[in-house]
């Protein structure tokens, strides 16, 4: 049977929420060397949206990570795919992703980048999603927090589709 979409936040909402994130983080960094890290591919659209609503200038990279494990839950088996070209050292790191879940895709990538010494490094997340979550990594800039559900639409993906959609919706199986 087809899955059902059920709609959660419509674009006159997503474009609020990620214009309301760029104003806070615009004024949270003012005068700070930072640098945007998008985690692909997921965080591509948002990530476009972001950079469009700040008004600071910024550096713009992007990471790639591969979870082992298939449908909606991760196996917590991360490799990564793609490492930042941008020295990061002594800079405001802010990395861009487009749903925490269990925080464990999270902790890889905040402990691979601690390791190259940026001056501070934060999250933020369009989506913060809290009943899976199995660390403590905390989401300084998230444009909406909820509790369950696997969302697609707005980059999210199942199994590669729906990264088109322009709102974001619950898929219900
Ligand atoms: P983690 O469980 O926090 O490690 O989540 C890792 C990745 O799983 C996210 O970056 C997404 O790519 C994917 N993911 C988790 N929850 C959802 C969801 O509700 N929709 C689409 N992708 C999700
Ligand atoms: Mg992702």
């Amino acid at each position: 049977m087809k899955p059902e979409l059920i709609p959660v936040l419509d674009r006159q909402t997503i474009a609020r929420l990620v214009c309301d994130l760029g104003a806070k983080i615009s004024e949270d960094y003012r005068g700070r060397p930072l640098v945007l890290i998008g985690v692909l591919k997921g965080a591509f659209i948002f990530l476009s949206d972001l950079v469009r609503s700040l008004q600071i200038p910024v550096e713009i990279d992007f990471i790639q990570v591969a979870s082992y494990g298939s449908g909606t839950a991760s196996s917590g088996e991360i490799r990564l795919c793609k490492p930042i070209d941008v020295d990061v050292r002594n800079k405001d790191v802010l990395l861009v992703e487009d749903i925490v879940d269990t925080g464990l895709t999270l902790q890889f990538l905040l402990d691979y980048l601690s390791a190259m010494e940026p001056a501070s490094l934060n999250v933020c997340a369009m989506i913060d999603k809290h009943e899976r979550r199995r660390t403590g990594v905390s989401v300084a800039y998230a444009g909406h927090r909820t509790q369950e559900g696997f969302l697609v639409g707005y980059g999210l993906d199942y199994d590669q589709k729906y990264r088109e959609l322009p709102e974001i919706y619950h898929l219900q199986f």
